[in-house]
């Protein structure tokens, strides 16, 4: 029994912002690895205009191909309705928008305010009707924005109640550009938690300021069992000046399951797919403590 669910977000968040395109064949081979792993739900892309993220291009062929993956949950990001229809076309399990709580960083990043992004999630919510995909949406800048600033924990609230009445299946909080520290995590899900429960689920860490695992703990101890992380600590938003990668998934495994928390992931596979990562991508630097020192001597998985 999984007691904490990792998603993996180097396939999307990890390669739109990558310095080189990584090959369609290569991508695949790296999904696969990263399931064989043990990993049980990956984001595999996003459905953005090619011209835009020209990385995410084939993502309606890798999520066809993810699909074949046995006990693979497949999550695709969507900017807006088109995107959601290209992933409900694809066949996509869940879908997930990107919710700026700072106006400036949605702005930049999708050209709507967040309100009008809202309204796209509402309309995605009244699309997919009963057979759809999962709908989750990512706060994104919940714990400050390069752009803005500060960002007042009530429109972060404000947003996710708003979310929670459109329908959304789940929400996440995200830290886009690693601002976020441990007391503001267990402040700020403990708020979010209080208006709209269960449907708070997922904590979205990036470990700009390296402060991703002590991060991920604080969402832990405050009830958090989701984790999006990325291989490598690959990452970040290309419309958020600044943002690095996401937390290592390795570590975060690491971390876990050193702690008697099971993660369903195996250590040695998953360094066995980030074989495959640098295989697609050999010139993009990664990073990881626990790839680099091995793992201790008498080491226990949960
Ligand atoms: N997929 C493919 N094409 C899309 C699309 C989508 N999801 N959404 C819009 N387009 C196309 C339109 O059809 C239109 O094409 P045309 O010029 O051939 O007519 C063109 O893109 C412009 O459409 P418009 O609705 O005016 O979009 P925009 O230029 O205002 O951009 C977003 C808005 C949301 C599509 C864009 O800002 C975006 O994709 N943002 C996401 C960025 C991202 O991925 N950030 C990192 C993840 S957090
Ligand atoms: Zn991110």
């Amino acid at each position: 029994m999984r007691q904490i669910h990792i998603c993996e977000v180097g396939p999307r968040d990890g390669l739109q912002n990558a310095h080189q395109l990584m090959p369609t064949e290569a991508k695949k081979a790296w999904i696969s690895a990263i399931a064989a792993a043990g990993v049980d739900e990956i984001e595999v892309g996003s459905f953005v205009p090619p011209k835009l993220i020209p990385a995410m291009a084939d993502t309606a062929d890798i999520v066809g191909f993810s699909l074949r993956i046995k006990n693979l949950k497949v999550v695709a990001l969507a900017p807006n309705v088109k995107g959601f229809e290209r992933a409900v076309a694809a066949g996509a399990h869940k879908v997930t928008f990107p919710v700026s709580a700072s106006r400036a960083h949605s702005e930049a990043n999708v050209r709507m305010t967040p309100e009008q992004m809202v309204e796209q999630v509402r309309k995605c919510v009244a699309l997919r009707g009963k057979t759809g995909p999962e709908i989750e949406a990512g706060i994104s800048t919940a714990f400050g924005c390069t752009m803005q600033g500060e960002v007042p924990e009530d429109d972060v609230v404000r947003l996710a109640v708003l979310l929670a009445e459109a329908g959304v299946d789940c929400v996440a909080l995200a830290d886009t550009v690693g601002y976020a520290n441990p007391a503001q995590i267990k402040r700020l899900f403990s708020k979010v938690r209080k208006e709209i429960g269960d449907k708070l689920e997922a904590a979205h860490l990036h470990n700009t300021r390296g402060l991703g695992l002590a991060n991920a703990l604080a969402a832990y101890d405050e009830g958090v069992r989701h984790f999006d992380s990325s291989m490598g600590g690959l990452g970040g938003c290309p419309f958020a000046p600044g943002a690095s990668g996401n937390v290592i998934t390795e570590d975060l495994v690491f971390m876990f399951e050193s702690m008697g928390l099971s993660t369903g992931v195996d250590f040695d596979k998953l360094m066995a797919a980030r074989k495959a990562l640098v295989a697609g991508l050999p010139e993009e630097p990664i990073y990881g403590h626990t790839p680099a020192a091995g793992l201790p001597k008498g080491f226990k998985a949960a």
